[in-house]
């Protein structure tokens, strides 16, 4: 399972790009609107520090599948080929999508609650499709089931299209999916921060180093012996 960060705050990226192992990097219009700034200025600092090579999601906002095209054109063209234009699995965007494999351009089908959208996302030539975990979870439904479930469409039908997972609240909801083999996870910096928070871990690196003090000189470390 792929792991990315979904969020656009440019210093919680580079601190996590810089610790963990990251593919990428998503976004949607209401990440964008947290940050305040123009998007493509915000989108352009994203990918310089991310590179040309990674990973990079952006969210078509258009209504019709001809704008939704626009948009793509303008996003990839903007931000290079390793951009891949985030689509919402509705009519106009599977309308989108057909045009868009025949183009070459990478989609990610979002905004996605059921795994009927996901096949057909899927079917229509979707690279990537991000069921919202948390989200169907509020509803009352069983969001890491419902991504298991798509997992399960793609593999039994032969499709190329990978669970991409979004919108997480805690690291269960994660481990789960990654035990299961999807494609990628896409978490937020406090989500990915939380994965090794945890009072023995801290608690077992403190009494090694303690340990070694004992034995050697305050400070010391192996570099010096
Ligand atoms: O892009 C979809 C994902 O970011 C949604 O996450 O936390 O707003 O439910 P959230």
């Amino acid at each position: 399972m792929k792991l990315l960060i979904d969020d656009a705050d440019i210093a919680a990226i580079e601190e996590i790009y810089g610790t963990y192992p990251i593919e990428g990097v998503t976004t949607n219009p209401s990440i964008l609107k947290k940050s305040g700034r123009p998007p493509f200025e915000v989108l352009r600092d994203i990918r310089s520090l991310i590179g040309p090579a990674a990973q990079l999601h952006v969210q078509a906002v258009a209504s019709t599948a001809e704008g939704i095209l626009e948009e793509a054109h303008r996003i990839t063209q903007e931000l290079g080929p390793a951009t891949f234009v985030k689509v919402p699995a509705v009519p106009q965007g599977f309308k989108a999508m057909k045009r868009l494999r025949q183009e070459g351009i990478a989609v990610t089908a979002t905004a996605v609650y059921t795994p009927m959208q996901a096949y057909l996302a899927g079917q229509c030539g979707a690279a990537y499709c991000a069921p919202y975990v948390n989200r169907i979870d509020n509803m009352g439904y069983d969001g890491v089931q419902v991504a298991k479930d798509i997992h399960d469409i793609f593999t039994k039908n032969n499709m190329a299209c990978q669970v991409l997972a979004a919108s997480f609240k805690n690291s269960q909801q994660v481990l789960e999916l990654c035990r299961y083999g999807v494609g990628a996870a896409t978490v937020s910096p406090d989500v990915i921060r939380g994965f090794v928070q945890n009072p023995a871990i801290d608690a077992a690196v403190a009494a090694f180093a303690a340990d070694f003090e004992t034995l050697t000189a305050p400070g010391a470390t192996m570099a010096q012996y």
